[in-house]
This record gives C-alpha cells, sequence and structure tokens, in this order.
C-alpha cells in the first residue's frame, strides 16, 4: 500500500494502482466518458485530467489523464485546481461543438458553466464522441463484432464491411455503455434489433418477461459454461425463489431447535 494526498486528504492505495480507480473509490467525482472499469483504459476523452505535483517538485506540477496515470507514494492530486476545471471546460467546448445535440455531452458541459460553444459548431455530425467505450467492450465480452472504420473525419464506429455483424449476439453492452447514448437498439415484444441484426429474446418461464438473446444465452453455455437451464428465468424470479428457499431453510432450522 501507499499514501498520496487527494485534495488535501491522505488516502491509501495499491501501488501501481490508476488513479481515477482511487478517486472512484473515494468518491470523488471526476468526468471519465471513456472509462469502464471493466475494460482496459484508453485515454480518449480526457475529461479525466488532474493536476499532479511532488514534495520535491518545488511547486511544478504536471497535468495527467488519471485513468491512464499509476499512483506511486508521495503523489499529490489535485482533481478540481482553476487549471484542471479551465482544461475540462475547453475539452468540452470542443465536445460541443462537434457535437451539439448530444444532450449527455450538453449537461456535462453545463455543470463546468459551457454552455455554448465558443468553437465553429460541425453541422451534420453525430454523437460519437469516438471513445471506443463500445468496441472495447464487444472484445472483452470476446464478440470483437465492431471496431472503428475509417480515418480522420470519416472515422466511426461500425460492423466490418458497414454490413450487420455475424459475430454480434444482441447482448446490448455496446449501447447501455455508449455515453452518450449513440447506439441505437430497438425492442419489440419479443425481438431485439441492433446494428441491423434482429434477436429472438427469451422469456422467463415463471413471470413471463423477456430477458437476454438467444443467441447471447446460447454463447453463454458454450463458451462460460453456464447451464443452459439457468436463462429460462428472470433474474428477479431467481432473487425471488432465493428468498422463499432462505425462508424455508429459516422455519425448517427453527423446527429443529424446538
Ligand atoms: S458509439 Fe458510443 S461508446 Fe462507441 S465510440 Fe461512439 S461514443 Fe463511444
Ligand atoms: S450487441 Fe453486438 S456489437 Fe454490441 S457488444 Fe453485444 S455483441 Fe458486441
Ligand atoms: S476517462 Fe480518462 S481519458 Fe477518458
Amino acid at each position: 500500500m501507499v499514501s498520496l494526498t487527494i485534495n488535501g486528504r491522505i488516502v491509501k492505495a495499491k501501488d501501481g494502482e490508476m488513479l481515477l480507480a482511487v478517486l472512484r473509490r473515494e468518491k470523488i467525482d471526476v468526468p471519465a466518458m471513456c472509462h469502464h472499469a471493466a475494460v482496459e483504459p484508453f485515454g480518449a476523452c480526457r475529461l479525466c485530467v488532474v493536476e499532479i505535483t511532488r514534495a520535491e517538485w518545488k511547486g511544478w506540477c504536471d497535468y495527467v489523464t488519471s485513468c491512464l496515470y499509476p499512483v506511486s507514494p508521495g503523489l499529490i492530486v489535485n482533481t478540481h485546481s482553476d487549471k484542471v476545471n479551465e482544461l475540462r471546460r475547453t475539452i468540452l467546448d470542443l465536445f460541443l461543438a462537434r457535437h451539439p445535440d448530444c444532450p449527455e455531452i450538453a449537461e456535462l458541459a453545463g455543470e463546468y458553466g459551457v454552455f455554448k460553444t465558443t468553437y465553429e459548431t460541425v453541422v451534420g455530425g453525430n454523437n460519437c464522441i469516438l471513445c471506443g467505450l463500445c468496441t472495447r467492450i464487444c472484445d472483452r465480452m470476446g464478440f470483437t463484432a465492431i471496431s472503428t472504420v475509417g480515418r480522420g473525419h470519416g472515422k466511426e464506429v461500425a460492423p466490418p464491411l458497414r454490413q450487420a455483424p455475424p459475430d454480434c449476439v444482441g447482448c446490448l453492452a455496446c449501447a447501455e455503455n455508449c455515453p452518450t447514448k449513440f447506439i441505437e437498439y430497438k425492442l419489440r415484444k419479443k425481438r431485439v434489433t441492433i446494428w441491423e441484426r434482429e434477436f429472438e429474446l427469451l422469456t422467463c418461464t415463471k413471470c413471463g418477461k423477456t430477458t437476454i438473446t438467444k443467441d447471447f444465452a446460447e454463447y453463454l453455455s458454450r463458451h462460460r459454461a453456464i447451464d443452459a437451464g439457468y436463462f429460462e428465468i428472470c433474474d428477479e424470479c431467481r432473487r425471488k425463489n432465493l428468498a422463499v428457499s432462505m425462508g424455508e431453510i429459516v422455519n425448517w432450522e427453527r423446527e429443529l431447535l424446538t
């Protein structure tokens, strides 16, 4: 374990742990649009920038992306100095110019007092900030169904050859974790459509609610050794079943003791 100082408070952390993880654990709010604890940090959005210094730096300081910065003993961190807030405002100002119709960016920018961009607005753009979270999560789950394609202004997230991705199982992890809600999907009755592919949803045999896609369940059974029967009921019914069983066990123990 190492000691560091964050916003004037001594904090313990594992040597080499990423600074953003420590900030999250300490409930210090730092914006981080391209971060997800389940995947490797990528450093795309730059919003998690913080100010760092050390006693031996004699007043000199640096600005680093906390998601990619490993902590070490004696580190002194300021997460909301004037300069840090100014850097975040500039990033959000640029985001607002590139993605003027994105409510998530507008809301975060508003929190930093940026209500209108000072740059020229990009007309006809989309809300994808190219943070790569969707592709990293899809890769991490083992599907690699989507990736970033093209270069420069033409760069975008898309399936191979921009066609319905054969490796997609409709798990929706890309869409649910997209910080700007750019990836759309449609739920209709017992089917879900994403990336121009339509999937059948399983139905809970107890309550009738739809759960995950049949393709996703088959993948989990095959590659994660989860029994196919596990997907026959939804999480809520599973919890209720467990609560009922626990109640029965408690009753049974009480009867044994009396
Ligand atoms: S689609 Fe969403 S998650 Fe994927 S790169 Fe764009 S903003 Fe990030
Ligand atoms: S829905 Fe398809 S593209 Fe999105 S994470 Fe799941 S497998 Fe990947
Ligand atoms: S969360 Fe660190 S750069 Fe995006």
